[in-house]
């Protein structure tokens, strides 16, 4: 690269070399050798070498992964080969079929079969040329799809180079399934609807619709995973499936480790049972297996028809939908009061278990359905995730039946409820709200909020029916009950001391925690965190205005609404108050700063354009960092401005990060002083 000092391209390739290596043991072998910490030193490195000098930046930088500037739309891409759909088989009977079809296009031919499992989530085509990632495109209608690189180059088991010793190999296209554990989504699902973000129905379409984000930063944060399934190089013949299936691993992608190469469809159907039968021993979601001819000369022959290969099947399994009534459509109030309606159905047998009730997830699933009190539905159940109601018979629907009214009052407070503009839940804004005072104490408790062991689902049930909490405020009043507390039948003193303790104990937990805890619809622990680095104490949250709110880069328009309303609401001012009164901490310890540059030293040179000198020192020092006036080895970081002087030479000696003036305000989170 001309002018840039050979040894510092020899670093970014080093140190790229490492990021990719370290990606490979985690994200595809799962035997990470280094530890996250190491891993963000690296990264962080490269970064700050890629700020420095942009020439450097190439496609297969490991730092793409972390997502870029948002999209708006997607440019639109046409397959160089159509992505074609399968043939689906339900029964033996019809696996046999299709053996015999193969056979007869392909008289006095031996035919193998490779099989692999059919994964349940999204087809995903990637162009490689001289090796590195140049696009990643959805199916859409099997002639165009979208371009959405930028989302698959944050998907870690997505190779942004590839490494083979047959360079005819690098030229190619490889297809595959971009899915979600099961496990990632549960817990993602979790954390969203601790925030009070709306759930996702499936692994599927959680995985489909974090491809079409415009914004790949979220794309990041997201568990997706790719599993190849097929090569294809102009350069290159290739010989068998089964092999590709092979070489695909040796280029650093994941790919169906129980894949089988079968001689007979005996074998095929064998297969086919005996998945059927441990589809949950998987981590994800498979619907069936998939059979395809081995040999490519073989399938090229055999060809398609209408939008299939005559070459290859998807064998189903059995699914686990069955048939059943609705009886009912209740509504649940969750945590921060929003309202899910559930179906209360007829008991029915379905994949293992008995099932009565399922999801309806909001109004507008609803409506889109058409469900109504006393049709015929189908139920789904897939893995272990909750079933749902998937569709309607409407042949079945009693002539009576009438389309579903969302209630507008709250079922257990009778409040009015409330639907924000955006949002697909209706919730119950009445912080007193019975179901939801449990649910408000037990968040309150959990051990990543204010963490009071022994104030779990039983004991929060106890004191709310006893009368002992109305509310979080009350609990720091508990110990003025201590004697009525122990004359409560299985509750001896000692265990109503642990609890008090407990509750003592929890006035250290820090603002951020705090606020968590606080239950603040749209606020998760981690929206929790950058409050608490903007806003120093809950005296500056409460007067923050929307604005105000949307000004902090990770702060949007819902959450901003979701927080002035919660401190408009007299209620929570008053509950707060109490908290204050009992020694709950709600302000920033600025002597421990646990902002997200503390422990930090940073230099400022040169002028930026944004700040003043004062303002940025002010900024560091809210979230926690220091500011040093002259650069040595114990600094972390250099902010450079325009005219930098000799302090950039003396950093760039040392080592030392570089931040440009729009790093340093991404990293802080702010635009303007
Ligand atoms: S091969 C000609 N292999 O199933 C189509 N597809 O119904 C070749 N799928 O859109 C596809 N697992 O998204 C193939 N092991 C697997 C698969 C698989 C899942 C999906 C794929 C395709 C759909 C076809």
């Amino acid at each position: 690269m001309k002018g840039i000092d050979p040894a510092i391209v020899r670093k970014v390739e080093k140190l790229r070399k490492e990021l990719r290596h370290h990606d490979y043991l985690y994200y595809v072998l799962a035997e990470p050798k280094i530890s996250d910490e190491e891993y963000d030193k690296l990264m962080r490195e490269l970064q700050a070498l890629e700020a420095q000098y942009p020439e450097l930046i190439t496609p297969d930088s490991p730092t793409h992964r972390v997502g870029g500037v948002p999209t708006k739309e997607f440019p639109t891409v046409t397959h160089d080969v159509p992505m074609l759909s399968l043939a689906n088989a339900y029964s033996e009977e019809e696996i046999r079929d299709f053996d015999r079809r193969v056979r007869s296009l392909l008289p006095r031919e031996s035919i193998k079969f490779t099989c692999e499992l059919k994964f349940d989530g999204v087809s995903l085509s990637l162009r490689y040329t001289e090796g590195i990632l140049t696009l990643g495109a959805t199916r859409g209608d099997g002639t165009q799809g979208d371009d959405i690189t930028n989302n698959v180059r944050t998907i870690r088991t997505i190779p942004l180079r590839l490494e083979a010793s047959d360079s005819a190999l690098l030229d190619c296209e490889v297809r595959g399934e971009v899915i979600m554990f099961r496990k990632d989504f549960e817990k993602m699902n979790q954390e969203r609807e601790r925030a009070g973000e709306k759930v996702f129905i499936n692994p599927r379409n959680s995985a489909a619709g974090t491809l079409k984000l415009q914004d790949s930063k979220i794309v990041t944060t997201r568990p997706l995973k790719f599993y190849a399934y097929a090569l294809r190089s102009e350069r290159k013949k290739l010989k068998s499936h089964y092999e590709n299936l092979q070489t695909l691993k040796k280029l650093g992608f994941v790919v169906d480790e129980h894949a089988k190469l079968c001689n007979t469809i005996d074998d095929v159907i064998e297969h086919w049972k005996r998945w059927e039968g441990k589809r949950d021993e998987l981590p994800f979601d498979i619907d069936g297996i998939v059979v395809k001819v081995d040999s490519p000369d073989q399938q090229e022959k055999l060809g398609a028809i209408a939008k299939s290969p005559r070459w290859s099947l998807a064998a189903k399994f059995a699914s686990r939908k069955a048939e059943t009534k609705l009886r009912e459509i209740r509504l649940q109030v969750g945590r921060v009061g929003t309202i899910t309606p559930v179906a209360d159905l007829e008991p029915v047998f379905l994949g293992g278990t008995t099932v009565s009730r399922a999801s309806l997830y909001n109004e507008d699933y609803i409506r889109e359905l058409d469900i109504r009190k006393g049709d015929t539905v189908i139920v789904e159940r897939g893995g272990d995730v909750i079933p749902k109601v998937t569709a309607v018979i409407k042949e079945k629907r009693p002539r009576n039946a009438t389309p579903f009214v969302f209630p507008k009052k709250c079922p257990e407070c009778g409040s009015q409820l409330i639907r924000m503009q955006d949002e697909a839940n209706y919730f119950c804004d009445n912080y007193e709200c019975p179901k939801q005072v449990r649910e408000r104490i037990e968040h309150w408790a959990y051990r990543g909020a204010m963490d009071i062991p022994g104030l779990g689902e039983a004991i929060v049930d106890r004191l709310v029916s006893e009368k002992f909490a109305k509310n979080i405020a009350d609990l720091y009043d508990l110990h003025k009950h201590k004697a009525k507390l122990c004359e409560l039948e299985r509750w001896g003193e000692k265990s109503v001391q642990n609890l008090l303790d407990g509750i003592e104990t929890s006035k250290q937990k820090p603002y951020h925690r705090v606020l968590y805890a606080l239950g603040i619809r749209h606020v998760g622990a981690g929206v929790a965190q950058v409050l608490a680095d903007h806003f120093s104490s809950i005296d500056k949250l409460k007067k923050a205005t929307q604005e105000e709110l949307e000004a902090v880069y990770e702060i949007g328009p819902k959450i901003a609404e979701s927080i002035v309303r919660f401190f408009k609401n007299r209620k929570h001012l008053e509950i707060i108050h109490r908290l204050q009164n009992a020694g709950i901490r709600f302000e920033s310890d600025k002597k421990k700063a646990s902002g997200k540059l503390a422990g930090k030293t940073f230099v400022l040179t040169g002028a930026l354009t944004t700040f003043t000198r004062e303002q940025a020192k002010e900024a560091i020092e809210l979230l926690g960092g220091r500011v040093a006036s002259s650069v040595s080895k114990n600094v972390d970081v250099l902010i450079i401005g325009e005219e930098a002087g000799s302090k950039l030479e003396k950093a760039k000696k040392l080592g030392i990060e570089l931040w440009d003036e729009k790093k340093f305000i991404s990293m802080i989170g702010k635009t303007k002083a």
